[in-house]
């Protein structure tokens, strides 16, 4: 009877023989003894072949075998503290599952990023983007257990809408004899009905935005994180997003440090993520960034290099609250203190990395909400059966929307968005 064994399991099996089952990354011999570097997803595995100890037909297949190469290898499983993961296999049987031809796109040497991206397929198994898949797991499962604990209901919202949500460009298809449908931008619209239906909910999905960005942070399909919470007001809000951020990087401390390491992430930096976060009023951090150079003026958004240039002095992420009303979606609730803003906040992640969260407590007065519509010339049947959320005991409530990318890529350390998703799609990218 074979004897199965996925290579993190290989502790359990020490002084027994099992057959594991991977692909060759390293091959290297010194004529009488050889070793097999290998990898099966689950971890990395030295295997040595020596050429007196196995049968022939064993040894002369190592001969043939190349990078990328699908292989069983059969031994005895043996503590070895100098070896990758702790453990090595001494072979006494070799198969090969799957040939690889020597033309693998994939080669031990720099590839620019653009080649990698065409062997996405391909580029997916080496080990820093199994690092990366590793800690984007690990965040998807922590803000799943962070929203359960808090008693959170979790609604799936449609991808195909006749509404619209934000202001950047929409994907449409053909809808039967509907017209036209549009891929959700977001799932917040959905999202504040779900809230008066259950409370406290979220929404994780795709998200889809046809916008011609071509900047590190933007995809054109991202995921994202939208909790919706009746009676919470803006500054609640902000508590339950850095209560969330703080639980997310806690738990890749917690669990991931090897592939922290594998990322090269400096772990020094993650540590300083603790509530509370700074909050910035918007007009002060105009007058901040134009004190620094910056030449933005009151009422723009800020920009990815404003960003930047405002979380220079912080050592976690900073909460910029209450923009003006013409920056920002038609949906914010008017601030009664300054009623040219609105009760919103983007949360800045350190080090650069920019806006991770956009939240708002939501205009909660018929009246109001319908004005903004009207000046931002917005559709109002589309938004007929939101818009009745506000005749039909209306209430106050906030959310924030978290995109997966940008944060996988804040805590990863990585430069760029699309190695942060498996297959990315941006404006010049479809395939693979
Ligand atoms: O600020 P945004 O546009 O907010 C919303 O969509 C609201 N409906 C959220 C809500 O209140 N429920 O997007 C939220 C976040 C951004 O902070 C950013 O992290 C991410 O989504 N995001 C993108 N990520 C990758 N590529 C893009 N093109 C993105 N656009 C937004
Ligand atoms: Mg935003």
């Amino acid at each position: 009877m074979t004897t199965y064994a996925r290579i993190d399991e290989l502790s359990a099996h020490a002084g027994t023989t099992v057959t594991v089952r991977g692909w060759v990354t390293h091959l290297r011999s010194s004529g009488k003894v050889a070793f097999i570097v290998m990898r099966d997803g689950t971890g990395i595995l030295q295997t040595v072949l020596v050429k007196n100890a196995v049968p022939p037909e064993a040894w002369a297949l190592f001969g043939e075998l190349t990078q990328e190469a699908c292989i069983a290898v059969t031994g005895e499983v043996r503590a070895d503290a100098r070896a990758p993961g702790g453990y090595e296999l001494g072979i006494a049987g070799l198969e090969l599952i799957g040939a690889s031809p020597l033309d693998y796109p994939i080669q031990p040497k720099e590839h620019g990023i653009d080649f990698l991206l065409d062997n996405r397929h391909f580029w997916l198994r080496t080990p820093r983007q199994v690092a990366i898949f590793r800690i984007r797991n690990e965040i998807e499962q922590a803000i799943h257990d962070f929203f359960y604990d808090r008693g959170f209901l979790r609604v799936d919202t449609p991808i195909l809408t006749a509404a619209i949500g934000e202001r950047s460009g929409l994907f449409s298809t053909e809808y039967f004899e509907e017209g036209n449908a549009f891929l959700a931008q977001t799932g917040q619209l959905y999202g504040e009905a779900a809230a008066a239906a259950f409370g406290k909910i979220y929404t994780f999905g795709p998200t889809f935005r046809a916008e011609k960005s071509k900047t590190r942070r933007h995809l054109t399909e991202f995921w994202m994180i939208e909790p919706e919470v009746a009676f919470n007001e803006s500054e609640d809000n902000m508590k339950l997003q850095e209560d969330m951020l703080t639980f997310i990087v806690g738990r890749v401390l917690e669990r991931r440090q090897a592939e922290l390491k594998e990322c090269e992430r400096d772990v020094s930096k993650l540590e300083s993520v603790k509530t509370p976060f700074p909050r910035i009023d918007y007009s002060d951090a105009v007058a901040t960034l134009q004190k620094k150079g910056s030449k933005v003026q009151w009422g723009d958004d800020l920009g990815a290099e404003d960003e930047a240039l405002l979380v220079e002095d912080y050592d976690r992420p900073v909460f910029v609250m209450n923009y003006p009303k013409e920056a920002k979606a038609f949906y914010m609730k008017e601030n009664p203190a300054d009623p040219r803003t609105v009760l919103c906040d983007d949360c800045l992640a350190p080090e650069g990395y920019g806006e991770i969260i956009g939240g708002s407590q939501r205009e909660d007065d018929l009246e109001k909400i319908l004005h903004r519509l009207r000046e931002e010339k917005l559709p109002e049947e589309a938004y007929d059966w939101y818009l009745a959320l506000r005749k039909y005991g209306t209430f106050p409530h906030s959310g924030y929307g978290l995109g997966l990318e940008r944060t996988v890529a804040w805590i990863c350390g990585s430069q760029h968005i699309r190695e942060c998703i498996a297959f990315p799609r941006m404006m010049h990218r479809l395939r693979p």
